[in-house]
């Protein structure tokens, strides 16, 4: 089984009440869902290895350590994903950038893929798939399927929201994939929305409603 972890920083559970606030506006609730999401990549990227290497202080030669070359991609789920594509460069500046387009069919709640573009080098890469929910986690689900026939070294999961129900079936059906949260909420509604959850992120992030 893959590694599950819910992050408590308060940094990042005092952040998260602003975004569930439904007073809180667009521009807010972007640079909110950006500054939590370098915080999740602090922690999710706290595995890469490292190698040695000798520098020149202006005092001496030293031995420091540098990461050992990893080759890493941000692959985020669209729309909502998009949100955390600056917070993740702003620590892995020279990540590339896939991009996997979804969508719930609002009748089934099944999601429907329109859209798919990774790193033609995706292979050699760690993927870090991004979006800020995993509601019943069909979404995240079939994204990570789709990569996986490309052949990616690792991938990781980071999320903002879950719901117990997404969690299970993410977990169940990755179970390779490290999964990176900021909470796990209650429950979903008869909609499949998460309580108490934020909302729809893509809209909430776009301001299409
Ligand atoms: C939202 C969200 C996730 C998905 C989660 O996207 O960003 O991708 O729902 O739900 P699931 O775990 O039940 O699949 P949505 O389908 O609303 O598309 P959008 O981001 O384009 O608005
Ligand atoms: N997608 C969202 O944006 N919010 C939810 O609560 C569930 C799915």
């Amino acid at each position: 089984m893959g590694k599950i972890l819910i992050m408590d920083h308060p940094l990042i559970q005092h952040k998260l009440s602003i975004l569930r606030d439904k007073n809180t506006g667009s521009k807010e609730f972007r640079a909110l869902i950006s500054e939590i999401a370098t915080l999740i990549c602090y922690e999710a990227t706290r595995d890469l290895p490292l190698e040695e290497i000798e520098i020149e202080t202006p005092i001496c030669v030293a031995k420091t350590k540098t990461i050992a070359g990893k080759k890493m991609a941000v692959v985020p789920i669209l729309r909502a994903g998009l949100g955390m594509v600056d917070g993740m460069l702003a620590l892995v500046p020279s990540a590339r950038v896939g991009h996997i387009g979804l969508y719930r069919d609002p009748a089934t709640l099944n999601p429907v893929e329109y859209y798919c573009k990774l790193p033609a080098d995706i292979e050699e890469r760690e993927v870090f798939v991004v979006d800020p929910m995993l509601a019943t986690g069909g979404s995240a689900i079939d994204a990570i399927t789709q990569i996986k026939k490309r052949g990616p070294k690792h991938i990781k999961f980071l999320g903002i929201i879950a719901a117990p129900e997404g969690l299970d079936a993410l977990a169940k059906a990755h179970p390779d994939v490290d999964i990176y949260l900021a909470s796990l909420d209650e429950k979903l509604n008869d909609h499949a929305y998460i309580i108490p959850g934020l909302g729809d992120a893509g809209d909430r992030i776009f301001g299409t409603k």
